[in-house]
């Protein structure tokens, strides 16, 4: 297994395994949530590769903060997602690892993620990789018509 960070010849199963961790997306990487495109100088995409397919990926960006962190910019874990074929296997923490260092060479002392609620797995996970619950918040939206 190989973690790299992403090329233009990834694009397809990247946009593909996408929709399997956000299903109501369209696998366009341009969300404004995330601002993770390939060209953005302020995010990037580490992929994971297991025997000449792609397994998984992590998305980072750099933030000017995030709730419960100190300091400023933050690394910030967009998307993280592993094929279930391969999960349990470090395939994940290593793709953290990847985003982390890559958060650490622009600037960043801390990282930061989210998690929905509800999400075990994810919640657990995080955590074993040193990643401890701050602020707990929900979403809220109402239509202005
Ligand atoms: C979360 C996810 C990316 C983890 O990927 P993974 O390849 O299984 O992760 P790893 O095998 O590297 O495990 C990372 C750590 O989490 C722990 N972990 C992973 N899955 C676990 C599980 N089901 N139960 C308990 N611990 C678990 C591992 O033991 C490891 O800790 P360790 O280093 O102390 O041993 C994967 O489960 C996934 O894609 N889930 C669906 C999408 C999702 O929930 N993404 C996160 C959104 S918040």
């Amino acid at each position: 297994m190989e973690v790299r960070q992403i090329g233009q010849e990834d694009r397809d199963e990247w946009l593909k395994l996408r929709t399997r961790l956000w299903p109501t997306e369209s696998g366009e990487p341009m969300t404004s949530a995330s601002h993770v495109t390939l060209d953005n100088q302020h995010a990037a995409v580490f992929v994971a590769e297991h025997e000449g397919r792609l397994v998984g990926f992590a998305e980072v960006s750099v933030r000017a903060q995030a709730e419960g962190c100190r300091t400023s910019p933050v690394g910030y874990l967009e998307g993280w997602y592993v094929d279930a074929a391969n999960r349990s296997s470090g395939v994940g923490g290593t793709l953290v690892k990847a985003a982390e260092d890559w958060a650490s060479q622009q600037g960043c002392r801390e990282m930061a993620s989210d998690c929905v609620l509800g999400n075990t797995v994810g919640l657990v996970a995080h955590e074993h990789l040193g990643y401890r619950p701050t602020v707990k918040s929900v979403f809220l939206r109402k239509s202005l018509s």
